[in-house]
């Protein structure tokens, strides 16, 4: 380990007894255990801040009772954690599912407050062939549907009246970004919700991300 990345980590270390964290602990122990610059991405500048986007904005629509929350395409399970680890929400568990499997232990690690908890499992699923069984989720959330080339086929398994939490972006050109949108408009036209709670988009440095957050 080279002397600077071994300064980041102390100072994690440091921030951790200040602020007396599990959260900057888990994050200190993952990156140590998996230092892979893709837990770097997952966790960056741009991701954070859509993911405190996303969170504000589900705690205002909801008031922050979700129950069992399953994330799809959850990668890394920085969503599920940074939930988790929020005390303005109710939750039951989260579920996070990737297609990935390699995603499976650094999820379980960076959670591993709430693995030990019983709060958070992973399950390694293609979510075109997942069954939504009606009521077995709270909330779905889907924060990858950039990702999904043919997204109405996935959407049109999810039992009417789920609440969704979506969101797309305007990154072309990125490896996976098979769907990515235009505009607002062109994302609720791929996820016709029935009842919109929230729909808003949010300017970042080299993107916009749009999330639409209601009831299929
Ligand atoms: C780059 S990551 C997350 C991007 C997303 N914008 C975010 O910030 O949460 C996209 C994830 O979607 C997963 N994924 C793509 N297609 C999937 C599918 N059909 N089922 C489950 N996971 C999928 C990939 O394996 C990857 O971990």
């Amino acid at each position: 380990m080279s002397n600077q990345v071994a300064m980041y980590l102390d100072i994690l270390k440091g921030l951790a007894v200040h602020f007396d964290s599990r959260l900057i602990t888990d994050i200190r122990e993952t990156s140590l255990q998996y230092p892979d610059i893709r837990l770097g991405h997952a966790l960056n500048h741009n991701q954070s801040v859509s993911k405190k986007w996303l969170i504000d904005s589900l705690f205002e629509s909801t008031g922050g009772k979700l129950g069992r929350v399953c994330i799809l395409g959850g990668w890394y399970g920085v969503l599920g954690f940074k939930l988790l680890h929020d005390p303005r929400f109710d939750i039951e568990h989260v579920t996070s599912v990737d297609i990935d499997i390699t995603c499976k232990e650094v999820a379980l690690s960076l959670n591993r407050t709430h693995v030990d908890a019983s709060n958070f499992s992973f399950i390694a699923a293609d979510m075109y062939e997942m069954e939504f069984v009606r009521d077995e989720y709270d909330l779905i959330v889907n924060t990858s549907c950039e990702h999904l080339e043919t997204i109405g086929k996935w959407f049109e398994r999810i039992p009417t009246g789920t609440l969704l939490t979506l969101q797309s972006n305007n990154y072309f050109g990125i490896d996976g970004h098979v769907n990515c949108v235009e505009t607002l408009d062109q994302f609720k036209q791929q996820v016709p919700l029935e009842d919109v709670l929230f729909e808003g988009e949010l300017e970042l440095k080299k993107y916009t991300r749009f999330m639409l957050i209601g009831r299929r």
